[in-house]
């Protein structure tokens, strides 16, 4: 089979590199991948943010017979919609089913109507009434603006003077444009932050294994929140929390999106609190997580083509997801300054010392080639992806890998899934 991927992070690599080993692959493309990519796919530069007629016709032309979307924005736009009234297949969810992601009011309403647990909330479209909610809080709260905001639209507060801070940076300056249109504001939680991946064909429903991002700056989740600094699989989870998710979660959300006709097929990334061992409802992503995947993928035994494949047409109730036992840890390495300003184009040295090691996936990110160079090309530049016959063992290989690459101001956590050992 043909098979095209949509993205360009070290998720979509990873996806493809997965997707290689896949016994039914014919041909990979990627839009428009990046330079790992471009070893196992046929990357295109192609525009698929705008609209979905050019890469429609590309997909009519090359023959590709399906299509798998990385990240959220274009799912969130519509091109399942558009790809499926022109009778191309594609992965991932409808639009009316991706506001799960796409906006934060929705979401958090829908929770609130089928009683599915989340912290209490608040919806604005006025300034002045967040900040007078705010002032009433006894409790600190998180500001969220209602759309996409590529992972930064969520501000974790301390204090009524930061809430307020976080509403007229959302609302008045418009640091993340129309998607501060609206906010939630929600009371915050304090305890263990877990992502929790299903898979669905709208009726058949496959967890994944567990993993856990990390999504602060610094060490000890400190400082701002990222796109993701690593992640390690597996994450703990006691088997009675595991069925409180499934049970109180996963069901009602999918049984509910049913009844609202916005029926989900795809992967469902639901980002959980646990707080005394009863997990809450934080957000949705319709999509992989990134680095969520980079550590979930190594570990997928089955064919990751035919799952996918499974889903679209609904017959996940017939595959077997197997994994492999052993840990997962992905540590990423940052250009000096992400997630605010960063320098990019510079040169990435130590990569072909790692290219052949077993259980050491460099999947790139913000990786661009320059004649035989790579240089960095953003802010999350690559994955150090290690597997290991247990986390401890995966964490050191992780890290011994990383101390081989070098650029110029390279930044990276040093405790990336040290959480998991101490559960
Ligand atoms: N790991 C965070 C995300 O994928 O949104």
């Amino acid at each position: 089979m043909k098979i095209l991927v949509i993205g360009s992070g070290g998720r979509e690599h990873t996806m493809c590199w997965k997707l290689s080993q896949s016994a039914r692959l014919e041909k990979l493309y990627a839009i428009p991948g990046n330079a790992g990519m471009s070893k196992i796919a046929e990357c295109v530069s192609l525009d698929y943010e705008s609209g979905f007629s050019h890469v429609a016709e590309f997909v009519r032309k090359e023959g590709i017979d399906f299509t798998i979307v990385g990240p959220e924005v274009p799912l969130v736009s519509g091109i399942v919609d558009y790809f499926e009234k022109r009778g191309l297949a594609i992965f991932g969810p409808s639009k009316r089913a991706a506001c799960l992601e796409g906006s934060k009011v929705f979401a958090k309403r829908f929770l609130k109507k089928y009683g599915i647990p989340t912290p209490d909330f608040g919806v604005f479209s006025d300034s002045d009434k967040a900040i007078e909610y705010i002032e009433k809080k006894e409790k600190p709260v998180v500001v969220k603006a209602d759309g996409l905001a590529a992972g930064k639209g969520s501000l974790v507060t301390s204090s009524k003077e930061e809430a307020v801070d976080a509403v007229k940076l959302i609302m008045e300056k418009r640091a993340f444009g129309d998607s501060g249109k609206r906010v939630v504001i929600e009371d915050r939680l304090w305890g263990k932050e877990i992502s929790f991946f299903v898979i669905t064909d709208g009726e058949s429903v496959k967890p994944l294994v567990s993993s856990q991002d990390h999504k602060a700056i610094y060490d000890g989740d400190a400082g701002p929140n990222t796109g993701g600094m690593g992640a390690y699989s597996p994450a703990p989870i006691h088997p009675s929390l595991y069925k409180k998710i499934m049970g109180r979660i996963v069901f009602p959300t999918l049984r509910g999106m049913k009844k609202e006709e916005r029926i989900y097929r795809g992967v469902l990334y639901i980002g959980l609190m646990i707080e005394e061992g009863e997990p809450e409802v934080l957000e949705f992503n319709v999509r992989f997580g990134d680095p969520e995947t980079q550590v979930t993928f190594p570990r997928l035994k089955s064919d990751l083509l035919e799952v996918l494949l499974a889903v679209r047409e609904g017959t996940l109730n017939q595959i077997n997801l197997e994994w492999y036992p052993q840990a997962a840890v992905c540590v990423v390495l940052a250009s000096g300054g992400y997630p605010d300003k960063y320098e990019t184009g510079k040169e990435i040295k130590g990569l072909d010392n790692l290219a052949r090691v077993k259980g050491i996936f460099p999947f790139y990110a913000g990786v661009r080639k320059e004649g035989e160079r790579l240089l960095t090309d953003g802010g999350r530049v690559l994955g150090m992806t290690t597997t290991g016959k247990d986390l401890r063992r995966a964490i050191r290989s992780a890290y011994q890998a990383v101390e081989k690459i070098h650029f110029e101001g390279v930044y990276y956590r040093r405790d990336i899934g040290f959480k998991g050992l101490r559960p």
